[in-house]
């Protein structure tokens, strides 16, 4: 099992126990983390899961592809960090990731 720190707005802190190969939106859903809505249920077509990457892992979880970037340009209040949280998968390389919720989605 992987390591998964989701942040909500308010700042607490979710710690989870997460399989690999599963989504970080997927277990934001799974666990009731308030504020990822995931409208489209993970198929990068609504920028609702949108979570800001901290910035301890933003190098290592890297940058969005192409149709992600041009979705976040429907999310709220992007910055360098963000991502949508249904595209990125956990691995081992991610074992502890943190993420932050923003204040709200798009
Ligand atoms: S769940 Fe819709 S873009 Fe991520």
């Amino acid at each position: 099992m992987t390591k998964l720190t989701i942040v909500a707005f308010d700042g607490t802190a979710n710690e989870l126990e997460v399989a690999n190969g599963s989504t970080v939106m997927e277990n934001a859903v799974r666990n009731s983390i308030p504020g990822i809505e995931a409208e489209c249920g993970g198929a990068c077509a609504c920028a609702t899961c949108h979570v800001y990457v901290d910035e301890k892992w933003t190098e290592i979880v890297g940058p969005p592809e192409a149709m992600e970037e041009d979705m976040l340009d429907f999310a709220y209040d992007v910055r360098p960090t963000s991502r949508l949280s249904c595209q990125i998968k956990m691995s081992d390389a991610l074992d502890g990731l943190v993420v932050h919720v923003p204040e709200r989605q798009g």
